[in-house]
């Protein structure tokens, strides 16, 4: 798979959040900046755009952009967006948005950080932490449990291999812990099957390497975390819009939507509703949206990308 520095989805996502000059958004992962820098052109000085990255490079390299274009209107925030209701709510009391945008994942310019492990090419030290510095992959690779490791690589990887990988990982490790990208590549590679490494279409380590980044960032858990605050940051007509890249987390934000659609989400076998629910959603994309074939042309990383829309009521 070729990465290339390009948001995914652009159009669409300013599409659905409707910027206009003056209105607030929040990017909850600026990434390379592309979301943010195009609302905050639209916004114009009267707007406001806050975005949140864990990584300080994303931070540095938005903050450099955003000079060299004399964008004052944006505010870079470094915490995870697990805590975007907190973070928001503490630097503008009571204020509501227009829109809250995620583009989950990793970014380009993490999977080309020689300093990181995200990529399967070359020889790095094992850590997969969008935040950095961090030795919680080289923790779990070396001392989560056989089960454990199976779940992470089945579930989060869709890895139809995950046993055999977890049994080379397990014997790699009894003789010297597993502490670096070329180490685990070699652990997958002797687990494999041939035809299977040397598919042209998905690199063998790619599901492997997934799983452990979702793992490593607790990505689902912060995703969960963040959907109803998103939600109560928004005012009544503001956008909510979610670019994903994995089954289970597009089933997350379908899930959420369903729910906040519905007036009542007590069980089906009571009578009278007893939860009091509103909706508060309208939802705009029954299906996903998916990236058109001009831009998976160009843009490969967009070929996995389901976009969901909804509007708060
Ligand atoms: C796919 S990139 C976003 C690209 C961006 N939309 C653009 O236009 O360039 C995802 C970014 O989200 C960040 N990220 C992922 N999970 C996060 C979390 N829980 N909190 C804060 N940032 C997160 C990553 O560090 C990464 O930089």
């Amino acid at each position: 798979m070729r990465y290339h520095h390009i948001p995914v989805m652009l159009d669409e996502v300013v599409a659905y959040l409707q910027p206009e000059p003056g209105k607030k958004f929040i990017d909850c992962t600026l990434g390379g900046a592309g979301y943010t820098l195009a609302l905050a052109k639209i916004v114009g000085p009267a707007g406001k755009v806050v975005a949140f990255d864990l990584d300080s490079l994303a931070i540095k390299n938005a903050q450099e952009s955003l000079d060299q274009q004399h964008l004052t209107q944006v505010e870079l925030v470094q915490a995870n967006f697990a805590v975007v209701g907190r973070e928001a709510g503490e630097r503008y009391p009571n204020e509501k948005f227009d829109g809250v945008v995620f583009d989950l994942g990793l970014s380009s310019a993490q999977l080309d950080d020689r300093t990181r492990g995200f990529s399967f090419v070359g020889d790095l030290p094992l850590d997969m932490s969008f935040a950095g510095s961090s030795q919680a992959t080289i923790k779990l690779i070396n001392k989560a449990k056989p089960a454990e490791l199976e779940k992470i690589i089945k579930e989060f990887g869709e890895e139809r291999y995950y046993r055999s990988i977890v049994k080379s990982i397990v014997e790699f490790r009894r003789h010297q812990p597993i502490t670096t990208t070329g180490q685990l590549v070699e652990a997958i590679a002797r687990a494999v099957p041939a035809a299977y490494r040397h598919d042209r279409r998905l690199n063998f380590a790619t599901r492997t390497f997934q799983s452990l980044r979702i793992a490593t960032n607790e990505e689902l858990v912060s995703l969960e975390a963040a959907l109803p605050q998103a939600l109560a940051l928004l005012k009544p007509g503001g956008r909510l819009v979610v670019v994903s890249f994995h089954s289970l987390e597009d089933r997350l934000v379908k899930q959420f939507f369903v729910r906040e659609a519905k007036d009542c989400v007590c069980p089906p076998q009571n009578f009278i509703c007893a939860c009091g629910h509103q909706a508060e959603l309208n939802i705009l994309t029954k299906k996903p949206i998916t990236a058109t074939a001009e831009e998976i042309a160009h843009n490969p990383r967009s070929s996995s990308a389901k976009l969901r829309a909804a509007e708060k009521i």
